[in-house]
């Protein structure tokens, strides 16, 4: 979907969720969320907290889940995924901590593993994602699934991309800064997800965009994978679609 600017169409994704958060409430169930970081969801993010504002949508009967998170980061350090999602989402809704989950980038190595395996069960005992939302990397990444990824690749630490890493340098206050590796859900878990949205802005994402949703499918960049699920909406403002 082609949205004209990418607040039209950020709206149009946080409304989904609402919709979703509501129908969940009408049965008593509870709606489970694949959360993405970078700037791209942001304003799905903004849109999410005036509907919890202004017009009480209540997060009590939301669960998260979030993609990734760099490895190794104190969730308390102000590039964290952690501080990420605080600032932008959960410091200003009503939802339950407890029912917040994301990557640890603070464990030891040699717990890394079973967290992993955990994280995977812990997303399966809810039944599995309602909705995922991601964005994309110019490596052709969604989450941290680099390319190389399997497409039934799980939760694990992964290496990240030279590029990618160039591309979070500002964020760091320099390249050399940026951690090596990252844990990340696998192309694999995303794929159980019920419902699964990448978003895009911006011409700087339209070669990536064309390779994900025209290019032949291949772990060269792994967002083509998606091209194997019926469950995927690509939503993207005229300028991330200006090569389709
Ligand atoms: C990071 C995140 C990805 C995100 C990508 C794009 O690498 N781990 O989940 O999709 O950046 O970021 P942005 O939305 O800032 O372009």
């Amino acid at each position: 979907t082609i949205f004209s600017n990418q607040v039209a169409a950020s709206k149009a994704v946080a409304r989904r969720i609402a919709d979703l958060i509501l129908a969940r409430q009408q049965t008593g169930e509870q709606a489970v969320l694949g959360l993405a970081t970078g700037v791209t969801p942001i304003q799905v993010y903004q849109e999410l907290v005036r509907l919890h504002l202004e017009e009480g949508l209540s997060f009590k009967n939301v669960v998260t889940f979030n993609l990734d998170e760099y490895y190794p980061m104190q969730p308390d350090a102000e590039q964290s995924y952690v501080s990420f999602m605080n600032k932008h989402l959960f410091d200003h809704i009503d939802i339950d901590k407890a029912n917040v989950h994301i990557p640890d980038g603070a464990l030891s190595r040699e717990k890394v593993e079973a967290f992993c395996l955990a994280y995977e069960q812990k997303i399966s005992a809810y039944k599995g994602l309602d909705i995922q939302l991601l964005g994309i990397g110019r490596t052709g990444h969604i989450g941290f699934n680099e390319p190389g990824s399997a497409p039934n690749s799980g939760t694990r630490l992964v290496t990240l991309n030279d590029l990618t890493r160039s591309d979070a340098s500002r964020d760091f206050g320099g390249k050399e800064n940026v951690p090596t590796k990252a844990i990340t859900m696998g192309v694999g878990t995303i794929f159980k997800a019920r419902e699964i949205i990448l978003m895009a802005w911006n011409a700087k994402k339209a070669s990536i965009i064309k390779k994900a949703v025209e290019g032949e499918i291949s772990a060269d960049v792994p967002a083509t994978f998606l091209q194997l699920s019926d469950n995927v909406e690509f939503i993207l403002d005229t300028g991330a679609a200006s090569e389709l």
